[in-house]
């Protein structure tokens, strides 16, 4: 008898990119399972890393920004409204993901590519923006994004890369990251998001919802979801963060960078 053994996917495989966005909607609660949408730490994340770039952004007319590894393009929409008369290409190794950027915004020319493949002329970005995903690729591969995200930038555009700080193993090593982001850039600023106090908050709603609750959508998920939902919240809970753990209390960085 032949048994159709279905292999869960482990983390950082295509496969388990692919079920983050199965469920993907458009309302407010919904999007991916991330929670990009609707955890008010990921959406203050966005617009702290976003303060880095939207001076240039806003100054830019018709420019060209890319967004590599764009997920639902929440933050490529934040880029968007500062200012419409840029070109935004999106990329991500999801289709599921692209595909939904493909049938609910029209604003973004998308297309599904894999990290460290970046495939666009040499020298036609102003900006690259490259948010939470250098940590999923081995070393090699980490450099060679770094490498070829150079080939395409413009001699005067600018890169925004972020990742995750305090968070284990899996992740970089702060020093070690911000040592290889130099090897190819210079760095023109770092700031760091302090969302510890928060994730300790919102700890327990993720958990019912990620192993109990199969609908996501259904009334206690919206519930749930709705109690991590709150940006002021989050807010406050980083300034807190900073003020009681300092180094410690950091989970994210950010770093803009431009040619040497
Ligand atoms: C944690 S999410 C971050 C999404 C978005 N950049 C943000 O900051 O909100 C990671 C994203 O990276 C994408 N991804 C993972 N590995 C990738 C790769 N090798 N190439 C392109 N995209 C990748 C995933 O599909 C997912 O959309």
């Amino acid at each position: 008898m032949q048994v159709d053994e279905k292999k869960t996917p482990e983390w950082g495989e295509k496969e388990w990119f692919d079920q983050h966005f199965d469920g993907a909607d458009n309302s407010n609660l919904g999007g991916d399972n991330w929670g990009h949408r609707w955890r008010g730490n990921q959406i203050v994340r966005h617009k702290h890393c976003f303060a880095l770039i939207k001076n240039r952004v806003k100054a830019m007319h018709g420019g060209a920004i890319l967004d590599l590894a764009c997920g639902l393009c929440e933050f490529s929409g934040l880029i968007y409204s500062a200012n419409r008369t840029n070109k935004i290409y999106v990329t991500d190794i999801s289709e599921n993901a692209i595909k939904y950027v493909e049938e609910n915004h029209k604003e973004f020319s998308a297309k599904v590519e894999e990290l460290p493949h970046i495939d666009f002329p040499p020298q036609t970005m102003d900006i690259i923006v490259c948010l939470e995903v250098l940590y999923y690729l081995s070393e090699n591969d980490f450099r060679l994004s770094l490498e070829n995200m150079n080939k395409v930038l413009k001699p005067n555009g600018r890169i925004l890369i972020s990742g995750k700080v305090n968070a284990g193993d899996r992740y970089n090593d702060e020093e070690n990251f911000i040592r290889e982001i130099e090897r190819v850039y210079s760095i023109v600023k770092i700031d760091y998001l302090y969302n510890y106090l928060e994730n300790q908050f919102e700890a327990p709603f993720l958990f019912i919802l990620n192993n109990f609750i199969k609908n996501k959508k259904g009334v206690i998920a919206r519930i749930l979801k709705f109690a991590c939902h709150s940006e002021r919240r989050a807010e406050m809970l980083n300034l807190l963060t900073r003020k009681i753990y300092g180094e410690k209390g950091k989970t994210h960085i950010f770093i803009l960078c431009k040619k040497k």
